[in-house]
């Protein structure tokens, strides 16, 4: 990410705004988890804000102003069947963006998270219609 940053700002300048937007889904019941899915879904959907965010931050707080979104989920608010490692990465996410959020005040950066609901798209394909609240 800091080569994507680096080249994101030779081309445009500095950046003022950032969506950390990745994620993936590997549900099922927990019993039948493997530690691959848990692993994939951690690693892109929490680590994946963290590699996105971390080449950026202290270049926003130089410059004092940006702002951050992360993208959460209803998963992480209310839970779901089958979604136990994403509705875990996306409720960390809600923590992360709290606290992220109070230290990056003082810098005069905003960050937030969205908590979408289902939205029709690749990520929903392998989800059964019952699981859709
Ligand atoms: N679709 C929904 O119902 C829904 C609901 C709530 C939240 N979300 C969240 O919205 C965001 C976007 O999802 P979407 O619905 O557009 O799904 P999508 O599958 O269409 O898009 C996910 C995107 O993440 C990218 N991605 C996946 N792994 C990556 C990695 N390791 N590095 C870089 N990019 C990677 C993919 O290339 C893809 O562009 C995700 O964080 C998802 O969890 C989706």
């Amino acid at each position: 990410m800091e080569l994507v940053a680096q080249q994101v700002e030779e081309k445009l300048g500095s950046i003022y705004g950032i969506v950390a937007n990745a994620g993936i889904t590997r549900d099922n019941f927990f019993p039948k988890l493997t530690t691959a899915d848990w692993d994939a879904v951690i690693d892109t959907n929490l680590k994946g804000v963290y590699n996105t965010l971390m080449p950026i931050i202290p270049k926003m707080y130089e410059g004092r102003s940006g702002s951050i979104v992360c993208i959460s989920s209803i998963s992480g608010e209310k839970g779901n069947i089958g979604q136990t490692n994403y509705a875990a990465s996306k409720a960390a996410i809600i923590g992360f963006t709290k606290s992220l959020a109070q230290e990056a005040a003082r810098y005069e950066v905003r960050v937030n998270a969205v908590a979408p609901g289902f939205i029709d798209t690749e990520m929903l394909n392998p989800i059964p219609e019952k699981y859709i609240p």
